[in-house]
């Protein structure tokens, strides 16, 4: 079984690098890429879509399934999907060009620097955390998304009455990181989250038949 997890990872890698060593596909793929710049400590999506719409996030995108098809319906909203691995963002990148969307950019980066530092307060639509990975032993903490700084940080970047979506397949993560967002001031709203079902892992575990737990939160008007 862990043999066949570690086979499909190194599938997934081969082929993230066999994509971007397509010239065509490469040059897709980076007109969808915000590029990283040391100098950068501010995301300013007027500047990134010449436009000024309502912006929501999609973090830990994966490889797009969801965050694709949602731009695609709501053309006039603008979307960033924040992937910090760079061979998935770079296949995400490459899927995000190829489906031909003007309305969508790729953050190849760590979400907790672009939602605790660089995103302004009261700017975002709605942030969308579907399927986080839940790093359940102590020696990886480290590496977790959710703390007290991130939902408080979400609560400060959401517009009021903005809405952060959360679904995880882990029953003991949902009921840590719930309610680290309730302690962050950010009510339970009865929207669902629209994501849920829809990311590339949701599709999986729909049709096993697993469980999935899922919140919405709003921030207060
Ligand atoms: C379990 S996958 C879920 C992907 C997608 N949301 C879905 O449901 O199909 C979690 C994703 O979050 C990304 N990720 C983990 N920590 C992150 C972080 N701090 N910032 C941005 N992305 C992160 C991982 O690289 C991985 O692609």
């Amino acid at each position: 079984m862990g043999a066949a997890i570690v086979g499909g990872a190194m599938a997934r890698l081969r082929k993230g690098a066999r994509i971007w060593g397509h010239p065509q596909a490469r040059e897709i793929g980076e007109r969808m890429m915000l590029q990283s710049d040391p100098n950068l400590f501010a995301i300013d999506p007027p500047a990134i879509f010449g436009r000024r719409a309502p912006i929501e996030i999609e973090i830990g995108a994966g490889k797009g399934e969801f965050i694709i098809e949602r731009a695609a319906e709501f053309p006039e909203r603008d979307f960033i999907a924040v992937e910090l691995s760079g061979t998935i963002a770079r296949v995400l990148a490459v899927r995000c060009g190829r489906a031909g969307i003007d309305n969508l950019r790729v953050a190849r980066m760590d979400a907790r620097t672009l939602v605790n530092l660089m995103l302004e307060t009261s700017s975002v639509s709605a942030f969308h955390i579907y399927f986080p990975d839940p790093w359940p032993k102590e020696r990886h903490v480290k590496h977790r998304l959710f703390t007290p700084t991130l939902a408080a940080n979400i609560y400060r970047t959401l517009e009021p009455g903005a809405i952060a979506y959360v679904a995880t397949d882990v029953r003991d993560y949902a009921s840590e990181i719930f309610p680290l967002m309730d302690a962050a001031g950010l009510i339970r709203a009865a929207e669902a989250a629209p994501g849920a079902e829809r990311t590339g892992f949701a599709r999986k575990y729909v049709a096993a038949g697993k469980p999935i737990f899922a919140a919405s939160f709003r921030k207060p008007r």
